[in-house]
């Protein structure tokens, strides 16, 4: 039996009070996600059992009981107060996959500050830019990555605290710099929990958008309503599971389910903290006897790759239920899936705006390989019409990816930016800003994105923050940058550019400029290649035309042209 049942019943007989009533929440009461995630799991009982088993570079193992979750967030909540935090304060988590990052996430929620996770391997220039946007106070981080913040520290005033959690005191600290141990600080057993509310802001979460500023997606507690339920039924979450997610919690996989999904729920969950290669993964399912693996389409093609062979060296018996995000799944890596692990993957489809997961295959239901599957019971997922914003009924139409807004773990509103965010609704419709048709069971196939924005990997990547970043360098004088195929990333960043007079076409020049955008972008926005053009194609009135660039990358039919400015 699944947690779900039938889904069909569960879309007739929905109510998120469903919810509402497993976490024993009532509407105006006090709702706080850290709570949730650790005391409440004690309370019930359980602070005996393994919250998190941590692997790190070389094998190193930690493990953490759900009490040890409770006093140890405690601990950092208490310290943060005392260095003058308070609620909605933005602390920055620049970590990368430690305790700390966990632990870290659930103290500053216990406070009622809002956590802000940012990817580790971001730069200082991706960096500062979300950390003055969000008005950041402090930021907790590795001796490693201190030096980026450092490097920008002059440029962001708000910023008070620069919290180091492994300082060894080899090297003296700099300004504002403090070192805080979570593992050596004294155990706070007792803790005045934030009153949160539903609608108090817990997390912000910074994802790119079209143009090259990221947009900050604010969350509220309220949204642990949708992750603890989507969580289990659609992972299928269990009391004896180990479960692992691979994400990082610096992109909102690694949040929602990486962190909230499993601890709300009381689950085991493992974290790998070291570079990918398909025996160490494989390996480390069977070492800690994975039941529950969320992962993702551009891993699962890079194992698809390793082989047969390299399943086969593995006893993988444990694994009980696979589910993928974050890139469309070709239907080949399920096919796949079947046929080495006996499972497939089920696909889930969502956004950092939507919080939890929308449209989804689950347990019970028929997996159409390459499909989506069907809107998440209480979800009105459909396809609208691009220029109506109308439903399509009639199967195979492609429209624009629409969800009936009042869901609980929506966004509710992107940091400083009201504007962008009310441009995100339509005739009483949420816009993803994706593309997909039904086909006549109901069932949603992802066509492709309906903006300009880049999927490498599952990171999504503003085509326009690469051209300004081109454009510094001193030779460039025009950018366009598009989406190339690429086998295992489904895309990678493509740049085009012109010359300004006196520089050369050379790649000894191409070196350069990639060097030197390197120190702007995230690794994850890097061009892949750069082609020289004599001309950038583009609209009469002046604008891009990034979709020919695309056509030609893709070698599809490049459509209306007639407004190109060399047709003139
Ligand atoms: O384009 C869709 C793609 O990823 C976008 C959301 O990215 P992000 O906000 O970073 O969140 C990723 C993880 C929740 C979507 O607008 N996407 C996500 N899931 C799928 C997908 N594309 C195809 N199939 C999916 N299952």
């Amino acid at each position: 039996m699944t947690n779900i049942g039938s889904y069909d019943e569960r879309v007739k007989q929905f109510d998120w009070s469903i919810s509402e009533k497993e976490l024993e929440y009532s509407d105006g009461n006090i709702i706080n996600i850290g709570w949730y995630c650790s005391d409440r799991i004690c309370d019930k009982g359980h602070g005996g059992k393994t919250a998190l088993i941590w692997e790190g570079q070389g094998g190193v193992e930690k493990r953490f009981t759900y009490n040890d979750i409770r006093i140890h967030s405690n601990s950092i909540g208490a310290y943060l107060r005392s260095l003058g935090i308070k609620d909605e304060d933005r602390v920055c988590l620049f970590l990368d996959r430690i305790p700390e990052l966990y632990i870290g996430f659930i103290g500053i929620l216990k406070i009622g500050a809002i956590a802000q996770p940012l990817f580790s391997a971001f730069g200082d220039e991706s960096l500062h830019l979300r950390l003055e946007d969000a008005g950041t106070k402090a930021i907790l981080t590795q001796r490693k990555h201190v030096g980026k913040v450092r490097k920008v520290l002059d440029q962001l005033p708000r910023l008070e605290h620069i919290i180091v959690v492994d300082h060894d005191g080899k090297k003296p600290l700099k300004e504002k710099e403090i070192a805080f141990s979570m593992e050596a600080a004294a155990p706070v057993e007792n803790f005045e929990i934030f009153p949160t509310k539903a609608e108090s802001p817990s997390v912000l979460h910074y994802t790119s958008g079209t143009t090259g500023k990221p947009k900050g997606v604010k969350h509220v507690h309220y949204s642990l309503i949708g992750q603890y339920l989507t969580a289990k039924w659609v992972l299928d979450l269990r009391e004896n599971d180990i479960y692992w997610c691979t994400a990082d919690p610096g992109w909102v996989t690694g949040t929602s389910y990486g962190i909230i999904g499993a601890w709300s729920l009381g689950v085991t969950q493992c974290v790998l903290d070291s570079g990918f290669s398909a025996d160490a993964w494989y390996s480390f399912i069977e070492r800690h006897r994975v039941t529950v693996w969320y992962s993702a389409p551009t891993a699962i093609r890079s194992l698809m790759k390793a082989g047969k062979e390299a399943v086969e060296r593995h006893d993988l018996s444990s694994l009980r239920h696979l589910c993928s995000v974050g890139e469309p799944l070709n239907a080949e890596a399920v096919v796949w899936s079947k046929e080495v692990f006996g499972l497939p993957f089920y696909d889930t489809y969502w956004q950092t705006e939507t919080g939890a997961i929308m449209i989804t295959n689950v347990p019970g239901m028929e997996v159409k390989p390459g499909s989506m599957g069907k809107g998440f019971p209480g979800i009105t997922a459909l396809v609208i019409d691009p220029k109506t914003y109308e439903p399509i009924v009639e199967p195979g139409r492609i429209g624009l990816i629409a969800f009936k807004p009042g869901w609980p773990s929506m966004m509710r509103t992107y940091w400083n930016n009201e504007a962008t965010y009310l441009s995100k609704f339509n005739n009483g419709w949420y816009l993803s800003g994706d593309r997909a048709r039904l086909d006549k069971d109901g069932y949603f196939w992802f066509v492709g994105r309906d903006d300009d924005v880049i999927n490498t990997g599952g990171h999504l990547v503003s085509p326009f923050e690469v051209e300004s970043a081109l454009l510094e360098h001193e030779a460039v004088a025009e950018s366009a940058v598009v989406a190339k195929p690429d086998e295992v990333n489904m895309e990678v960043v493509k740049a085009f550019i012109t010359l300004k007079p006196g520089f050369d076409p050379n790649p000894d020049l191409e070196l350069k400029i990639m060097n030197f955008i390197r120190k702007k972008l995230s690794p994850l926005a890097m061009p892949q290649e750069i082609e020289y053009m004599d001309s950038i194609p583009k609209t009469r009135s002046g604008k891009i035309m990034r979709r020919l660039l695309h056509a030609k990358e893709w070698g599809e039919e490049t459509g209306d042209t007639s407004t190109l400015e060399d047709d003139e």
